[in-house]
């Protein structure tokens, strides 16, 4: 969603500006804009991709200094404008802010406001909170920027400055992340660490509630009643090779294939296998609890929630405890009953999904144990929970989420192993899962080897407007994941669902040659899937089966046959999704699309 960018520092702050809104273009974006202030404020917005706004920066000119901020917009209050893109500002005094989050109250204070004779120019919310820091500035940003969010319901992260105070540069934060760079005289921020990553490699991240005022010479951390704060200072864990593409066109190719190393980067220091046990040390304090839970929950959006039902299935198969699953969305607001020994589980790549951190809260106030199952180190989530697990698979820019999703489901087996062993899984029997948890990455390298085919079978169908997908079991949730990858890149639309339910009136939709991907690996259900197979065959439509090697017997109803290594099927769902997703990214390549920047989606949903 939006990303802020800022610099002070002795260095021209346009190009490092621009540099890093690039950085964030991951994230998603519908426009963006930039201040600069030397002598007086230079402002320009634009709609539309950051080469945009570049190309009238470079044009104008007249965008030079040492202290500047910059913004990407995805719309929420206001449509898609340049008036309602960052940054905003108030003329009186020369005040520039931009904003990631949501003023709630913003109404109260637009009124407020107006009767002050300030004239609005744009739908935002944002510009409601600059003219307030405009209307309270009495020469001291930074008691003003206090002053205003002492006024302020919602969500924010804000990067401030004014062209009568050349010198300094104030932030601050609520609810959405911001970091503070810190390099040699030179100071850059950013809602995200890979716009800092290349100038600076120690960083301070904002807590709630925290303004930090920044100048050439230090930095000064307070609370909003201006109380000082001892700030943190941390090494960023980040380096620029992660976040570069390489030899790869596309950050989500690179992160498919990046699949066999970023899992063993989850499992590493993990499985003990000569003692046959799990080793968490993220959730060890708590282990008690845990082990002796009497119902989990776990709860995200998006492709989380699908590795999320594949953890539901796990901790109920392996660890035998009774286990929900839930948009979080809907978790949050359907009054949740939380007995004593529920432990709630939040999955997430960003830490930062707004309706998964609502939930979190929501139980958490309710009394269960929170985990966190969660990417992004020290993010919201990671932060807020008693607990978690990283999924350690590094950085993920693409939008479609790929190499998150299989260490979302790695870890989730690692904790229904875990609780399960400490239950009454034998030693030998989690040793035998952990010799087959290590074949994995293994065996999704041999997957990506026969990529060329999977691309040869997918521009078969690329004209084909509807797709199925349909599992069962384990691999239910796995059609979904390959329906909603297949939707968010290619826009083409396709539905998951569990095979038996085709018959219960999607089965209606098909027609002549209508793409049908079947997870028909071996497993308990292989025959029903079989006849599943047959009943949409005998119907025109063309089957694309994913099957277990050396499975034969497929070819006789299948189309299309794309084989996976064979492995315990409370595994597979980590193999059967790599033809699912090599077959979204290879349709989105051959319809043209910009499989990086789908349009409409952000990375990081932090509204509810
Ligand atoms: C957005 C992204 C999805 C992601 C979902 C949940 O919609 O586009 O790829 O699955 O948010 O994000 P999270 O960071 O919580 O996993």
């Amino acid at each position: 969603m939006c990303g802020i960018v800022a610099y002070i520092g002795n260095r021209e702050a346009t190009p490092i500006l621009l540099e890093g809104l690039k950085r964030l273009e991951y994230r998603g974006y519908d426009s963006a804009g930039l201040a600069v202030v030397n002598g007086g404020l230079k402002v320009c917005r634009a709609v539309g991709r950051v080469s945009v706004l570049e190309e009238r920066v470079e044009g104008d000119g007249g965008f030079t200094g040492t202290l500047g901020l910059a913004h990407t917009r995805w719309a929420t209050h206001g449509s898609v404008t340049e008036a309602n893109a960052h940054p905003h500002h108030d003329e009186r005094n020369g005040i520039a802010l931009v904003h990631n989050g949501i003023i709630e109250n913003y109404a109260a204070l637009k009124t407020y406001l107006q009767e002050r004779g300030h004239v609005f120019k744009s739908e935002t919310d944002t510009e409601v909170l600059t003219r307030l820091i405009g209307e309270l500035y009495d020469g001291d940003l930074e008691s003003a920027v206090q002053a205003a969010l002492r006024e302020v319901t919602g969500a924010y992260a804000i990067a401030v400055i004014c062209e009568r105070e050349p010198d300094s540069l104030v932030v601050a934060r609520k609810g959405s992340p911001l970091i503070v760079g810190i390099g040699s005289d030179e100071y850059i921020i950013a809602s995200d660490p890979s716009a800092i990553v290349a100038h600076a490699a120690q960083a301070l991240t904002l807590e709630d509630y925290n303004v930090v005022k920044v100048t050439r010479e230090g930095f000064r951390s307070s609370t909003l009643d201006n109380i000082p704060l001892t700030p943190k200072v941390q090494q960023l864990e980040l380096d620029l090779e992660q976040i570069e593409l390489g030899s790869y066109s596309h950050y989500m190719q690179k992160e498919i294939f990046e699949q066999p190393n970023a899992l063993r980067n989850t499992l590493r220091g993990r499985l003990d296998r000569a003692e046959g046990r799990v080793v968490l040390g993220g959730v060890s304090a708590f282990a008690k609890e845990i082990v002796k839970a009497r119902r989990f929950i776990l709860t995200a959006q998006g492709t989380a929630l699908h590795s999320a039902m594949i953890g539901e299935y796990l901790l109920e198969d392996l660890a035998k405890v009774p286990t929900e699953c839930e948009y979080a969305s809907e978790f949050r607001y359907r009054n949740p009953i939380i007995e004593d020994g529920t432990v709630v589980v939040a999955v997430s790549q960003s830490g930062e999904t707004a309706d998964t951190l609502s939930a979190l809260h929501e139980a958490h106030e309710r009394g269960a144990l929170a985990l966190g199952v969660v990417n992004v180190v020290g993010s919201t989530i990671a932060r807020e929970t008693d607990a978690g697990i990283y999924l350690r698979v590094g950085p993920e820019i693409g939008v479609a989420s790929t190499k998150a999703f299989t260490g979302q489901v790695a870890v989730l087996t690692l904790l229904a192993m875990f609780v399960a062993r400490r239950r009454f899984m034998s030693p030998d029997d989690c040793a035998d899962l952990i010799r087959e948890l290590e074949a994995i990455p293994g065996k999704i390298e041999t997957i990506l080897a026969g990529a060329e085919r999977i691309r040869e079978v997918t521009e078969k169908h690329i004209e084909r407007e509807n797709w199925l997908f349909l599992g069962r079991g384990y691999n239910y949730p796995v059609a979904m994941e390959g329906a909603l990858k297949l939707k968010e890149i290619s826009y083409i639309h396709a539905e998951g669902m569990p095979a038996a339910e085709m018959k219960h009136g999607p089965i209606a939709l098909i027609n002549d040659g209508m793409p049908a991907v079947f997870l028909a690996n071996r497993g308990r259900q292989y025959d029903k899937v079989m006849s599943n197979i047959s009943e949409v065959k005998s119907r025109g439509g063309h089957i694309i089966a994913v099957a277990t090697e050396g499975d034969q017997n497929i070819r006789s109803l299948a189309d299309d046959v794309l084989y996976v290594p064979e492995c315990p099927e409370c595994l597979s769902p980590m193999l059967t999704v790599v033809p699912l997703q090599l077959m979204a990214y290879y349709a989105a390549v051959a319809r043209g699309h910009d499989v990086d920047k789908p349009r409409n989606l952000a990375k990081s949903v932090t509204v509810e």
